[in-house]
C-alpha cells in the first residue's frame, strides 16, 4: 500500500497569501521520460515551486520514509496530496501539502503521478460506506498513472523513466507515491496517462465478471447495469471479444446513442422504464449472465431474470448511495431487500450466484498481474480502450465526484495532479483589480485549492 496517509498540518494564511516557500529549498525538478504518448509537458517542477508554501507534513509512507532518515532537503520536499478528512460531503476531500520525500526500500519503487483514475467505490467511501479505505484522515485512489522516479534495492524489473500504472487498496490520489514494484504495471507504447490511470480497476474488474465468474461464452446474453460507467464500459468492449454475445445496458436515456455504438444492443432507460419488463418483451425466457453492481431489491430481479444454468455475479451496491451525505433510508431499504437464498432453493433454481469484490484481493497479485497482461495485450490489439469521460485537476475534486454522483459521466472521471493554470485575466479585471488592491490590501485569496484549515478527523 503506499499508506494510510496523514494529512499534512495547514500552513499560515500568512504563507499561503504571499505563496512563498517559507525558507524551504525548492523540489527538484523530476525528470520526466521522453517521448510519453502524453501531452502535458514536465510541469512537476513549476508545480512544487508554485505550491511550496510548506507545511510540517507529518510522513505516513509506510516504507523507509521515518523523518529521522532523512537529508534536510530531503524532509522539506513536498508533495500535493487530495485527502478525505472525514466522512460526508465532497467538501471532506481536501487537497493539502504533504512534506518528505518518500524513498523506496527494497522491491518498492517511487512514482510520480500524473493521473488517478476516480472509481464509484470513492464516492460510497466519501460517505463511510467502503470499508477497504481506512479511517479518516487518509488519501484514497486505487488507480493512477505516471513514471519511475526512484528504484530500492532488488527491483530488477522496473528502471526510473519507465511509464506505469498502479493499483492499490488507496493512497494513490497524490503527486508522489511510494508503493511495492509489483503494484505497478507497465504503460504500452501509445497509452496516454490518462488511459492508463482509467485502465487498472474497471477492465481488470469487468474481465474477472465475464470470464473468470460468468464464464462468458459464443451466444450468451449479458445484463450490464451501469453501462455508460467506467466498468460498464469496460464490460461492453470485453463482450465484443466473444462472438455473439448480446448485450443488453441500463444507463440514463442520454447515453443511450454512445452505448449503443459501443456494442450495447438494447440499452434500457432505468430511470423511466422497469427494465425487467423491457428485458422480457425481448427476451421472455431471460439472460445467462446478470452482472449486479447495484444490490438490495436489483439482486433479487437478477436472479429471477437468469436462465436455468444463468450466472449472477454481484459486484458493487451503489443503491446505497443516494445524496452527498450518507443516507440511513437508502442504506436501510437496500439491506431490508437484500437477496438471500438457501443453498437448496440454489440446487432446485439451477442457477449460480457469484461475488467479486478487487479490494478484498490484496494477497493476489500474481493473479491480477495475470489478468492484467491479458487486458493489455487486447489494449494492444485494437480491442479494447478506456473511454475519458472528463478530466479535472486535483483542486477540481469535488467537481469529478459530482460528474460521476449526479450520473452524467460516460466513461471514466480522471483526476490530473499537475496544478490548474490560472485563467488569463481580461485588462479590465487585472485594472479593476489593480485598483481594489489598492484600496483594500486585504482582500487577497489564498491560492486556489490549498488547504489553509487544520482538518478535524472522524466527522460526519
Ligand atoms: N467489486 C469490485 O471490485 C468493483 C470494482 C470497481 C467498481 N465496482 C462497482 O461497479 C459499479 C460501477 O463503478 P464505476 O467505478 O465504473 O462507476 P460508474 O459506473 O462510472 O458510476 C457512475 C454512474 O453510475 C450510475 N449510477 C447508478 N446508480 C447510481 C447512484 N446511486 N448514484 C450515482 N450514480 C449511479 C450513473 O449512470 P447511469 O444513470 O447512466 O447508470 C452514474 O453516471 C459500482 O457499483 C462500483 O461500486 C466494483
Amino acid at each position: 500500500m503506499s499508506g494510510e496517509d496523514t494529512p499534512a498540518p495547514q500552513q499560515s494564511e500568512d504563507q499561503v497569501q504571499k505563496g512563498q516557500p517559507a525558507g524551504e529549498p525548492e523540489a527538484e525538478p523530476p525528470q520526466e521520460p521522453q517521448g510519453e504518448a502524453s501531452n502535458e509537458a514536465a510541469t512537476e517542477a513549476a508545480t512544487e515551486a508554485a505550491t511550496a508554501a510548506t507545511t510540517e507534513a507529518e510522513e505516513s509512507q509506510p516504507a523507509s520514509t521515518a523523518a529521522n532518515d532523512k537529508a534536510p532537503e530531503e524532509e522539506a520536499f513536498t508533495y500535493r496530496a487530495l485527502v478525505l478528512t472525514g466522512y460526508g460531503g465532497y467538501d471532506k476531500v481536501k487537497l493539502q501539502l504533504k512534506k518528505g520525500r518518500p524513498n523506496p526500500r527494497s522491491g518498492e519503487v517511487t512514482v510520480r503521478v500524473k493521473a488517478c483514475g476516480v472509481n464509484f467505490p470513492d464516492l460510497l467511501a466519501r460517505q463511510g460506506l467502503y470499508d477497504r479505505l481506512p479511517s479518516p484522515p487518509v488519501t484514497p485512489g486505487m488507480e493512477c498513472s505516471g513514471f519511475i522516479e526512484a528504484v530500492g534495492e532488488d527491483v530488477t524489473d522496473r528502471k526510473v523513466g519507465d511509464r506505469v500504472m498502479v493499483l492499490e487498496r488507496c493512497g494513490l490520489w497524490q503527486e508522489v507515491v511510494l508503493v511495492k514494484a509489483d503494484h505497478t504495471f507497465l504503460m504500452p507504447e501509445g497509452m496516454t496517462y490518462e488511459e492508463g490511470a482509467a485502465f487498472p480497476v474497471s477492465y481488470i474488474t469487468a474481465y474477472v465478471l465475464l470470464f473468470e465468474m460468468a464464464n462468458i461464452r459464443p451466444n450468451k446474453s449479458v445484463l450490464i447495469h451501469m453501462a455508460a460507467g467506467g466498468v460498464g464500459i469496460a464490460a461492453t468492449q470485453l463482450c465484443q471479444t466473444v462472438s455473439d454475445v448480446t448485450v443488453f445496458g441500463t444507463a440514463s436515456a442520454n447515453k443511450h446513442e454512445v452505448i449503443k455504438q459501443g456494442g450495447v444492443m438494447h440499452p434500457i432507460d432505468y430511470r423511466t422504464r422497469d427494465y425487467v419488463e423491457e428485458i422480457r418483451k425481448i427476451s421472455p425466457q431471460g439472460l445467462d449472465v446478470v452482472l449486479d453492481p447495484l444490490g438490495g431489491s436489483d439482486t433479487q430481479k437478477a436472479f429471477n431474470l437468469l436462465k436455468p444454468m444463468g450466472t449472477l455475479v454481484v459486484y458493487g451496491a451503489a443503491n446505497r448511495l443516494s445524496g452527498q451525505r450518507k443516507n440511513l433510508l437508502a442504506l436501510a431499504k437496500s439491506w431490508y431487500s437484500q437477496f438471500t437464498i438457501s443453498a437448496l432453493s440454489l440446487m432446485h433454481s439451477n442457477k449460480a450466484v457469484c461475488g467479486f469484490h478487487l479490494g478484498y484481493l490484496d494477497n493476489e497479485f500474481a493473479l491480477i498481474s495475470g489478468v492484467l497482461q491479458k487486458l493489455l495485450h487486447l489494449y494492444q490489439q485494437g480491442k479494447i480502450k478506456p473511454r475519458i469521460d472528463s478530466t479535472y485537476h486535483f483542486e477540481q475534486v469535488s467537481d469529478a465526484m459530482r460528474r460521476m454522483q449526479d450520473r452524467n459521466n460516460i466513461g471514466k472521471v480522471i483526476l490530473l495532479t499537475e496544478p490548474k493554470k490560472e485563467e488569463p485575466k481580461s485588462k479590465e479585471d487585472s485594472k479593476d483589480q489593480k485598483e481594489e488592491g489598492q484600496n483594500d490590501i486585504k482582500k487577497e485569496e489564498p491560492k486556489e485549492g490549498v488547504e489553509t484549515e487544520q482538518p478535524k478527523t472522524g466527522e460526519s
